[in-house]
């Protein structure tokens, strides 16, 4: 792997060239927020239509003012308990923020990350980034630098190695509307976590839609190119079905089956924090075999069980 450093980064998002930075959830595929050429390459490397918009990362709460405007009190409140951190505010967005950004919106998505080198880079540029997830549009998240080569081999000189992401899944999305917090995402920051903080329900508005309007909400999302098959009951789905080489996803437990010719466990303890880190880099593994299906078990639907039981619903071949 490259040796790429931060000053070298730096010259290139100056540039308006794109990096892969490493965050505290998966990698992101960054540009200067001000670039429009580098925004368009983040796009265009990432297959991803130009109506779904991007999360801006700031280095810190006092530049949240350069890119949103009427800020809610209790924005700043959930910025204060969760920044840097896996929480994304969407906010009014100021006319300085580019539409390629928003999709034409009038809302921007801002977080600060939880990740020495991500905020190293943040403090050493003097704008933010507008990153998405470094993964072609619809596949697996990237949570090790390894695998967005893998996806991206053309990218391999531009990753800033960060080592394996902590949280393993993306953040939570959250939006302020007239009618009270809305959620978007599920993600590394569970509701109930929120909830407490502000002392009040979130809405929950991340119904699954083929509808690019509603972003960040499509129905197929996360998905591994082997077919992805859901179950509560591994060894049963395994034996009924009639492909013979299978790869599964499990909790905790270690099935055993002649047609299961590997297996992957989250977190042997049920520890959902284990599982979620583990999540992405286990499908990775189990793809790259091109195994003729996937099977996972659906986790507890509780806590970040229900953002990982998201992500599999939305990578599911068939549910
Ligand atoms: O953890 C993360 O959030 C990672 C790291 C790199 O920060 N980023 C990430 O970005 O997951 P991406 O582009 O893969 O997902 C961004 C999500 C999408 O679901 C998008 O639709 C939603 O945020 N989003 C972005 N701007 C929005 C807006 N203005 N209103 C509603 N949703 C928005
Ligand atoms: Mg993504």
């Amino acid at each position: 792997m490259n040796q790429l450093t931060i000053s070298r980064a730096k010259q290139l998002l100056e540039a308006d060239e794109v990096v892969v930075i490493p965050t505290e959830t998966v990698y992101g595929l960054a540009a200067n927020i001000y670039s429009e050429i580098a925004i368009r390459k983040v796009f265009d490397l990432k297959n991803r239509p130009y109506t779904n918009p991007l999360i801006v990362h700031i280095k810190s709460i006092e530049k949240l003012t350069d890119i949103a405007q009427n800020i809610p009190t209790v924005a700043y409140h959930i910025a204060e308990k969760f920044w840097p951190g896996p929480l994304t505010q969407v906010l009014e967005k100021r006319d300085t923020v580019s539409d390629l950004i928003t999709a034409n919106g009038r809302s921007v998505a801002v977080r600060i990350p939880n990740h020495p080198v991500a905020l190293e880079l943040l403090n050493s540029i003097g704008f933010p980034l507008a990153a998405p997830s470094a993964n072609p549009f619809n596949y697996l998240s990237p949570t090790s630098a390894e695998d967005v080569a893998k996806c991206f081999p053309t990218l391999a000189s531009v990753i800033l190695d960060g080592g394996r992401c902590q949280n393993g899944i993306e953040s939570t999305v959250i939006g302020h509307k007239k009618d009270g917090i809305h959620l978007f995402r599920y993600g590394s920051i569970t509701k109930e976590e929120i909830e407490e903080t502000i002392g009040q329900k979130l809405i929950v508005d991340n119904k699954k839609s083929d509808k690019i309007e509603s972003p960040g909400m499509l129905s197929k999302h996360y998905s591994p190119k082997s077919k992805l098959i859901l179950t509560k009951d591994i060894l049963n789905t395994v034996s009924q079905i009639s492909l013979e080489r299978i790869g599964v996803l499990s909790f905790q437990q270690v099935y055993l089956h002649p047609k299961i010719k590997m297996i992957k466990v989250l977190s042997t303890t049920g520890d959902l924090h284990e599982a979620a880190h583990n999540f992405f880099e286990s499908l990775h593994r189990l793809d790259e075999l091109g195994l003729d299906c996937i099977i996972a078990e659906l986790l507890p639907n509780k806590g970040l069980g229900i953002a990982i039981n998201d992500r599999l619903y939305r990578g599911a071949s068939k549910f």
